[in-house]
């Protein structure tokens, strides 16, 4: 399993989770749901009162997310997306199990905040330019490019929480 890609285990779908994870019946398990180390696991434990009223953490080049709050309710639906915006993250859900994280930062000339997603691709409306979320020929942020890939970020999981790495 790719460790940049969330992968439910613990429920059907994601509409049960989104139900039940309210009601802490869908994470009773106390099994991690990706390979992480004791450590990896202390630290999501550790930054657990962290949250922001929005449902994310952000510590150096780490951003913590809680996908229960309702600011990432839109990540239910196949190809819904979030721009965490002060923490430069985009998270898009793939397909039912899948969800990836990409840099909000434009390649072109580095707006953030300015992303829709159409036809598979992200597109930045301060200049019209789209970029793919497939990593082929990645462009980096702020690079005055107007095609290729969004930078792609490392994702693990746990419960209901994610660890995005901005590496
Ligand atoms: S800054 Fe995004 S397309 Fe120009």
């Amino acid at each position: 399993m790719k460790r940049r890609d969330f992968v439910q285990h613990l429920c059907p779908s994601w509409a049960v989770i989104q139900v039940l994870a309210t009601a802490n019946a869908c994470v009773q398990a106390d099994e991690p749901v990706t390979d992480l180390s004791a450590s990896e696991i202390q630290e999501f434990e550790r930054v657990a009162k962290k949250y922001n009223d929005e449902g994310y953490f952000q510590e150096g080049n780490q951003v913590f997310v809680n996908l229960t709050n309702p600011t990432f309710s839109k990540l239910g639906n196949n190809l819904g997306y979030v721009n965490i915006l002060d923490a430069g993250v985009l998270l898009l859900r793939t397909d039912e199990k899948t969800l990836k994280a990409f840099s909000n930062c434009c390649p072109h000339q580095g707006i953030r905040g300015a992303w829709v997603f159409v036809n598979g691709r992200f597109r930045c409306d301060n200049h019209g330019n789209s970029y793919n979320v497939n990593e082929v020929n990645t462009v980096s942020c702020s690079s005055n490019s107007i095609s290729g890939g969004l930078q792609r970020f490392t994702v693990v999981a746990y419960k209901q929480f994610l660890k995005i790495s901005k590496i």
